[in-house]
């Protein structure tokens, strides 16, 4: 990995010359450590949840209020819908692995900017290597555009299968949206079914 680019007025991260990390708890420590702005309004830094060594890597946005308060990702409602829509494929949350694109909620949960999400970025690939799981699903614009580089509608992305470093990554809309806009679950559900044939391929 090159040496991070992160601009001094959003943070620093004394680690940030430090190009592999071997373990998911060294980069998990290097994560709490990261000196950034928007840790200054969180209340946690919010890494993972669910089993590391799962084949199914879950990446979304950023931490929402609920998340920010007990420092786990997708607890609040967007995570019980996650949790239904897994359980519905035959899927556990303690199953899955995890994390966002950005480890701190930002302010209001607002978007995050493109400054926070470059900023997180290297932390987030070497994620995926660390836990080098399967498959990983990526729920939501923010999570599809930064993974896969791209400026495509989550729309025109789902449905089939992309891939990053290698790894098969599905792309479904955010359960967020899914609460907002339920006659989109049914899409959502077969993304999910396509996410375990993946598996099972
Ligand atoms: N939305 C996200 O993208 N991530 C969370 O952890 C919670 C809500």
């Amino acid at each position: 990995m090159e040496k991070f680019d992160n601009n001094q007025e959003l943070g620093v991260n004394k680690d940030c010359e430090k190009v592999n990390f071997s373990s998911l708890d060294e980069l998990r420590q290097a994560v709490l450590n990261l000196d950034f702005h928007l840790k200054k309004t969180a209340r946690h830094t919010v890494f993972s949840d669910g089993d590391p060594n799962s084949d199914v890597m879950i990446i979304g946005e950023a931490p929402g209020q609920d998340e920010d308060e007990q420092g786990k990702p997708f607890v609040g409602q967007s995570g019980k819908l996650l949790n239904a829509i897994l359980s519905s494929v035959g899927l556990r949350r303690n199953e899955v692995y995890i994390s966002n694109i950005v480890f701190w909620r930002p302010p209001g949960n607002r978007t995050p900017s493109a400054e926070e999400i470059a900023f997180c970025m290297p932390y987030v690939e070497q994620h995926i290597k660390l836990a080098h799981p399967k498959v990983i699903l990526l729920l939501g614009g923010v999570a599809v555009k930064s993974i896969l580089n791209t400026s495509e509608s989550i729309s025109r992305l789902r449905g089939y299968c992309n891939t990053y470093l290698n790894i098969p990554v599905i792309a479904t809309f955010h359960p967020a949206y899914l609460l907002r806009s339920p006659c989109q679950k049914a899409l959502a559900f077969r993304d999910f079914i396509l996410l375990k044939k993946t598996l099972s391929a």
